[in-house]
């Protein structure tokens, strides 16, 4: 599967030739047109505009709430941005599991709404009609195994997927069958680090990890957790690269004191 011949510069194709060069993926969330323009500045390989707005935009516990028309709303503002990555768009809960006819509709909406790159969704053999289904129309999927947030009820927990055997076997199958149908890549979330370097091994297009060790063909972050801005969420697999909560609760403090104290705006910020 390849987007090659349209105008932005990185492709499926690009990321699986970054496979086996052996280069690195680099993928970080965004979901607003400022913060996708960085990433872009930045030389990030690949956007995702994430259901996880659900939680650190709109303030939702999980990423069930987030709506197939607010995914779009995301995307759009990203795609308003970007020059060089790849965007890929999360359908969210309840948009593509219930039948594949419903999937290909809502990965025809995001892709014709926003002129995204590619969609990604949660799951395996349970799902795998609608990936197939969404491939047909000629849209690029990204695979997503391991923990799924979107199946937080079923699972319980957000800890480590996969530590037994049959669990990592079923992960093993499931990964194989998305590549099979054409999937350009997929994402593993928070397994054991062996397990993901085995999936790498075995997988042709790439896989990018997040909680999932050093040895994936990637790796991806909430730009929120790595930014620092979120401080409530401290997972191990967690790099903050910044701590952007007490940079802005500190400019927001100085610009509450200047205005009572009359210090802002002076003459030269007036007209
Ligand atoms: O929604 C999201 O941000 C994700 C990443 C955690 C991979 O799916």
């Amino acid at each position: 599967m390849s987007t090659e011949g349209k105008s932005r510069v990185m492709t499926t194709r690009k990321l699986q030739e970054m496979k086996i060069k052996g280069e690195k993926i680099a993928m970080l969330t965004a979901y607003d047109f400022t913060s996708a323009k960085i990433l872009d500045e930045a030389g990030i390989d690949v956007i995702l505009v994430g259901d996880s707005a659900s939680n650190v935009i709109a303030g939702h516990e999980t990423t069930l709430p987030i709506t197939l028309d607010q995914m779009i709303y995301h995307a759009q503002s990203v795609m308003r941005a970007v020059k060089n990555p790849l965007v890929v768009v999360d359908l969210p809960f309840g948009s593509y599991q219930g039948n594949s006819r419903e999937a290909v509709a809502s990965a025809i909406r995001i892709m014709k709404e926003s002129e995204a790159d590619a969609v990604k969704l949660e799951g395996g053999q349970e799902v795998i009609e609608s990936v197939r289904r969404i491939l047909s129309a000629g849209i690029p999927v990204m695979g997503h195994l391991g923990l799924m947030p979107q199946s937080i009820n079923k699972f319980g927990t957000y800890s480590v997927r996969a530590k037994e055997e049959a669990e990592a076997a079923q992960l093993i199958e499931d990964a194989l069958m998305l590549e099979e149908a054409g999937c350009f890549a997929i994402v593993l979330e928070k397994i054991p680090a062996d397990l993901a370097e085995k999936v790498s091994a075995l997988l042709k297009i790439p896989v990018i990890g997040i909680g999932a060790g050093g040895k994936t063909d990637g790796q991806v972050l909430v730009m929120h957790d790595m930014l620092g801005l979120s401080t409530e969420f401290s997972p191990r697999f967690l790099r903050r690269y910044h701590n952007l909560h007490d940079e802005m609760l500190s400019s927001f403090r100085r610009y509450i004191e200047d205005v009572k104290s009359c210090d802002f705006p002076n003459e030269n910020e007036q007209y």
